[in-house]
């Protein structure tokens, strides 16, 4: 099963003359993990920007073409639809950090989405198991990102 599509995609921002994108298409099946390359300015962040409509929802600009997430086409939601469906670290992942303790960290997404109090201690605890870091509930709940190791950081921010 497909799990997106880049249909003739293509982006210009407000205000530029060149198009930043253009005529972009393929798929990515299901459970596959995929490496973008380019030099600066080639147009990576855009592509994945316009995956959850971040483009051109809030880097305005104009779109060609379609970019679905399974049967969802960006052009018919929301960013706040599309983070149920995707997640992004960004270039620098230790500025998404902004709480005190670990375990606020990890919880601000699912809390951010509305999810059910209980279902975001589960998530949480699932979180920072899968993460593979061998932490104890207690050192989760009192330590600050800020003081974890760099890799941990990546990975708070990650979840
Ligand atoms: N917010 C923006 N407004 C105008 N132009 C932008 C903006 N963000 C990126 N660009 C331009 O779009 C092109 C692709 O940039 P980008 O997607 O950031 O490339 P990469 O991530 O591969 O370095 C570049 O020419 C860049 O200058
Ligand atoms: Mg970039």
């Amino acid at each position: 099963m497909k799990s997106l599509q880049f249909n003739n995609f293509g982006f210009c921002y407000l205000h530029q003359k060149n198009k930043a994108l253009e005529e972009i298409s393929f798929d990515v099946e299901e459970g596959m993990v995929v490496g973008i390359l380019g030099p600066a300015g080639a147009g990576k962040s855009t592509l994945i920007k316009a995956l959850n409509g971040l483009v051109p929802q809030v880097d305005i600009g104009y779109q060609d073409g379609d970019v679905c997430i399974y049967d969802m086409n960006t052009r018919q939601y929301d960013v706040n639809q599309m983070a149920h469906h995707v997640a992004m670290v960004l270039q620098n992942p230790e500025i998404q950090i902004f709480s005190i303790k670990v375990w606020d960290d990890v919880a601000f997404g699912p809390a951010n989405l509305g999810v059910p109090k209980a279902e975001i201690i589960r998530r949480v605890a699932e979180a920072l198991a899968e993460t593979g870091l061998e932490v104890s509930p207690i050192a989760i709940q009192t330590s600050s990102p800020a003081e974890s190791s760099k890799r941990w950081r990546s990975l708070v921010s990650w979840r």
